[in-house]
Parts: C-alpha cells; structure tokens; sequence
C-alpha cells in the first residue's frame, strides 16, 4: 500500500494506481462507457476545443497527462501542435491511443507508460499540459500537480478538467468488471443517489464525501472529494499562477469544472482574455 493513505483509501482491494495499472479495469469499464455514448463525446469535443482555443496548440510541446485512448493528444496533432506526449498508467489504454492515433499522424508523438506522480521527463519541456476528466481518481494529486510543474516550462499552461458528464448514461452501462463486479442494482442505485448528491450541491459540486464513498461502495471505482476551492489549493501549492476556474453546466445536471493555470508566476493577460472569452 502506498503512503499518505486516507482511511478510505485503505478499504480499497486496490490503490488508485494499482487499479488503473491493472489489466481489465478501464478498458472494461469506463472506456467503453465513455466510447458507446455519443452524447459524452459531443460534449467531450466542444469542451476540448474551446480549451484548445485557449491554449492555441500550434507549434507548442504538449503532453497529455493520462491520456487514456489518447482523444485529446489526436486534437493536439490536428491542430498543429509540434509534438505531443500521450502519457498513461495503462499500457491497454497506451496501446489504444497508438491504434487510434498512428494511422494519422506518424510524427510529433510519442507514448509513455507512466505513474505521473513520477514522470520520466525532464524539467521544463512542456509549454502545455492537459490534465482532463482524472484529478478526482489520484492518490496523490497533489504529487501529481508538482511533477506537472516540474516538467513544464516557466510560464507554461495547465489546463484541467474534472468529470461528471451525463452519468445518466451509467444505468445503460455494461456491469464494471475488475475486482468487484457491481451488479445493475448497486449501478442504478449509485445512479439515483449521484443524481440526487448532484442536485443538492450542484452550485459548489465536484464530489461530496458521500458521493466518494458510494462511488467506493457500488462502482470500486477510487475517486476522492474533489471541491473546486481544494483543486484550487492544490493548483497554488504546486506554484501555478493566475488560475482561471469556470464551473459549465453539462444540460441540466450535473457540472462539470474547468481550470486553466499558469506555471511559476508569469502573468499572460492574454490568457485571461481567452479563458473568460471561451
Ligand atoms: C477517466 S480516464 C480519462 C482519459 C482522458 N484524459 C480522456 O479524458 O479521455 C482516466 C485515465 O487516467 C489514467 N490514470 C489514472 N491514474 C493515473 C496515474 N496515476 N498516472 C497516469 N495515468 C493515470 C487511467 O489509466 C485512465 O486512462
């Protein structure tokens, strides 16, 4: 078991990156999941491409922090971008990414599977990193978001987004497999609660502490608390600057959040511009 450990945590069969590691956890569940629901990746893409306005990816380095099946490293490449890292705990999820991304672009990418609370790049390589739809899922964030730091370049741009799209979608969900399979009764019933969680908090909503557990309980998915003013904290102890935080509605329920930050201190009025533009 890994340190800094919270009681929570402790319950789990697993660590947050051991499950991910593992063969058949992600690919099984929430890949598929996302993959088979077109009303997700709609709005997956309009999101993606209003952050890349932002960050404008044309000639820049960027890295694609758990890229998962690499959408948003794809969009990256699309749009111009020099050269994009896709990086990732899952060597499945990897090997996704390079089926879904190398038929179309031979160069300016790169695969490597990584902890990113460890990552084996050197400092100051990076002019953007994307860090989308995982914060809430590390054992660490707060690690994560120093190693993040650490291998972008001063004045280089983080842009981070928190799920929560549309978990309606889960009750059509096939069952997760892993090491313990939720039958369709604890989904739904997930789903109902997640539903009702969602609406109560929805102004201040990432994850409440009953929803982290329940997640715990019925979908042996690790997920921790994640309140847009800790993600916040989080972002300044690993010394970004100038963080823009928007909270979108994704139709009715629930919200999704957004944060676009920047390393070590240099301020980009621009940045700001094209953030409250977006
Ligand atoms: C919910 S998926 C999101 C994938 C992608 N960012 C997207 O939005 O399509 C989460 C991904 O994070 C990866 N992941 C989880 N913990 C990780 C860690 N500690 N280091 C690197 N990748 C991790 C998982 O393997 C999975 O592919």
């Amino acid at each position: 078991m890994a340190v800094n450990q919270s009681p929570e945590d402790m319950r789990l069969a697993h660590s947050p990156s051991e499950y991910f590691r593992a063969p058949g956890t992600v690919t099984t569940w929430w890949d598929p999941l996302s993959e088979s629901d077109p009303d997700y990746r709609h709005w997956f893409q309009r999101q993606l491409q209003e952050l890349l306005s932002v960050i404008q990816p044309r000639g820049l380095r960027i890295m694609d922090a758990a890229a998962g099946r690499g959408r948003a490293s794809a969009a990256c490449l699309a749009a111009g971008a020099s050269f994009v890292l896709s990086a990732d705990i899952s060597a499945e999820m990897l090997r996704l990414a390079r089926q879904g991304i190398l038929p179309d672009s031979q160069q300016g990418v790169a695969f490597v599977q990584t902890n990113l609370e460890d990552i084996p790049i050197a400092d100051g390589t990076f002019d953007a990193v994307l860090l989308l739809e995982v914060l809430l899922h590390f054992e660490r964030p707060d690690a994560v978001l120093r190693e993040i730091a650490r291998v972008l370049k001063p004045g280089g741009v983080l842009v981070v987004t928190t799920n929560g799209a549309n978990p309606i979608a889960r009750l059509f969900a096939p069952p997760k497999l892993g090491p313990r399979p939720a039958s369709s009764f604890r989904l739904f019933a997930a789903t109902c609660t997640n539903e009702v969680m969602t609406a109560a908090f929805g102004f201040l909503w990432s994850r409440t502490p009953v929803t982290a557990r329940l997640y715990r309980r019925f979908f042996n998915v690790p997920v921790r608390p994640l309140y847009p003013w800790r993600v916040r904290a989080l972002l300044r102890q690993a010394g970004f600057r100038d963080i823009y935080h928007r909270a979108v509605p994704v139709r009715w329920l629930p919200r999704e959040h957004r944060w676009i930050a920047l390393n070590t201190g240099t301020t980009k009025p621009s940045f700001r511009a094209r953030y409250r533009g977006a």
